[in-house]
């Protein structure tokens, strides 16, 4: 979901923030593994990440037909699964720098910088290390470094992209040009309309980053590079990765589990006016929230239609009926990734009715 940003008064140390986010991390990697065994078990498809390897995992040997070893690629493999070694720069005549400032959440901004990275490839741009938003829902204060693994991400594209990790001096504290680019364009916006600026200006800066790039049309060197910022250059930082490794095995002593992420928080239903089911009284509340937060744009929400058009999550009760149809056993352990569900305890009832080995944060 794009747009989301609000300034909650958190005033949080930075030792909790680095702390959600391993935990945060730790739960893709689980809800990764999950899809995994989900997808053996009732014959979906592999994901990407596995049927196009040649493109977004450099040169890995291991064998992924196996499923044993698919459902350990998240937890033990990802890591490892690096170039070779550092390739080869690729010089180019650099026409500017790209400065971007990304914004939403950890996923909306890792989906953003690989599409920035392929836009400074495309326009032989030099990329400043991506400035992460601080600002959003969450109000994380950790900086790119923080979360990824800075000197890795550097070097996995050198032979795409220079990427520097600070401004020049020249531009500290006068950034020439800020914009936003217009939302989903394809390559050729790019070419026409932003190289132009970056010429001019020699540095151009994106405030937001939720523009995008278009998903479909791109040619398809553009498409891998993409594919291979989000599954190579992006690795987690050293300890991220170490303690998320740590969760995941301490979770499989205790047997085989399931991880949900709801997204039933109130953030998400306020943002995307998602009340069906809710009463008068939460509705109420849920749009003083939309309207609270200027960017977010849409404040007029039709929540059935909206419904209708597949773009709401589904409710807790609606996901029990999904677990059950799909066969999850009754005593299947469930933990719940994400924040505080809305409603609490109520819009809960009936999953924890039907698998009563739920495990939420209080
Ligand atoms: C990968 O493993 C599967 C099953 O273990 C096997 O049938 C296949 O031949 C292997 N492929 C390669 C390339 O080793
Ligand atoms: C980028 O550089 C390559 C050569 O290194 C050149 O062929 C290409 O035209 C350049 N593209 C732009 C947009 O400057």
């Amino acid at each position: 979901m794009a747009k989301r940003k609000a300034s909650l008064p958190a005033i949080r140390r930075r030792g909790v923030g680095m702390l959600r986010w391993a935990v945060r991390v730790a739960s893709s990697i689980v809800l990764w593994t999950m899809f995994l065994h989900l997808s053996n078990l009732i014959g979906l498809p592999r994901p990407p990440l596995l049927t196009a390897r040649p493109s977004c995992l450099g040169g890995g040997s291991t064998n992924y037909s196996d499923s044993s070893s698919v459902s350990f690629l998240a937890a033990d493999e990802v890591g490892r699964l690096a170039l070779p070694a550092v390739p080869r720069r690729r010089f180019y005549k650099s026409n500017g720098y790209l400065l971007i400032s990304c914004n939403g959440g950890l996923n909306q901004m890792r989906a953003a910088i690989c599409d920035m990275v392929t836009v400074a490839r495309y326009l032989n741009l030099t990329m400043v290390v991506p400035e992460l938003d601080k600002q959003s829902f969450w109000a994380d204060p950790s900086d790119f470094g923080d979360i990824f693994d800075v000197n890795y991400f550097i070097d996995s594209l050198r032979d795409e992209v220079k990427i520097v990790r600070e401004l020049p001096h020249k531009f500290r504290g006068k950034v020439p040009f800020s914009m936003q680019p217009i939302s989903w364009s394809n390559e050729k916006y790019y070419l026409r309309q932003i190289l132009p600026l970056v010429r001019k200006h020699k540095l151009v800066h994106f405030s937001r980053t939720d523009s995008r790039l278009a998903n479909n049309g791109l040619p398809l060197k553009l498409q891998k590079l993409r594919c291979h910022v989000n599954y190579n250059s992006l690795r987690f930082s050293p300890s991220i990765e170490a303690l998320g490794k740590k969760m995941v095995s301490v979770l499989r002593k205790t047997g085989s589990f399931t991880v949900l992420h709801l997204r039933y928080e109130m953030d998400m239903l306020a943002f995307s006016g998602c009340t069906h089911g809710c009463s008068d009284k939460e509705t109420a509340e849920l749009t003083r929230m939309r309207y609270a937060y200027p960017w977010w744009k849409e404040k007029e929400i039709d929540s059935e239609k909206k419904r209708l058009e597949g773009l709401c999550p589904l409710t807790p009760g609606e996901t029990t009926l999904v677990l059950k149809a799909l066969g999850f056993p009754r005593d299947t352990r469930i933990y719940i990734a994400s924040g505080e569900i809305y409603g609490g305890e109520k819009r809960l009832a009936a999953l924890k009715t039907e698998f009563p080995n739920i495990v939420s944060t209080p």
